[in-house]
């Protein structure tokens, strides 16, 4: 046995092992890219967003703005309307538009494109109005 071994408890192949393992520690830093916590934009209700412009609207339609729960019709001529896409039956989102109505093929309720109106059950309630801005040909979220 030379000088420079140490006797332990470990033995001599069991201490060649624990310094060779000790080589790999620390090899690498890894520097995460931590979320920048500064953008929880559009949290806002969407008060002034743009919604569409008074052309993309269909007379006696409408279009469906799923994204910010909204329907937009036009029920005449440069008359524009907004309800709640949220079918009051169950909250389904509503699905299409077409024959003056507004259809959730959730269970088949529809709605009065002029007034959100039930037309035909199982929904009992009408959809909520909800106020819209016409400037010019834009139409945003009041
Ligand atoms: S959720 Fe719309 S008809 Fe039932």
């Amino acid at each position: 046995m030379s000088d420079d071994q140490v006797t332990t408890g470990l033995g001599t192949s069991s201490r060649r092992a624990l310094l060779t393992g000790a080589g790999a520690v620390g090899a690498a830093v890894v520097l995460a890219a931590c979320g920048d916590d500064s953008g929880d934009e559009a949290t806002a209700e969407g008060g002034g967003q743009p919604l569409a412009k008074t052309t993309d609207i269909p007379v006696g339609g409408g279009k469906i703005f799923a994204d910010q729960k909204v329907v937009v019709t036009q029920p005449n001529p440069g008359q524009f309307k907004a309800f709640s896409a949220i079918c009051t039956h169950q909250d389904c989102t509503v699905s299409r538009i077409e024959g003056g109505v507004i259809v959730c093929l959730c269970h088949d309720s529809r709605f009065s494109i002029a007034d959100g109106s039930v037309k035909k059950p199982p929904a009992k309630r009408p959809l909520p109005a909800k106020e819209i801005k016409v400037t010019g040909d834009q139409i945003s979220l009041a």
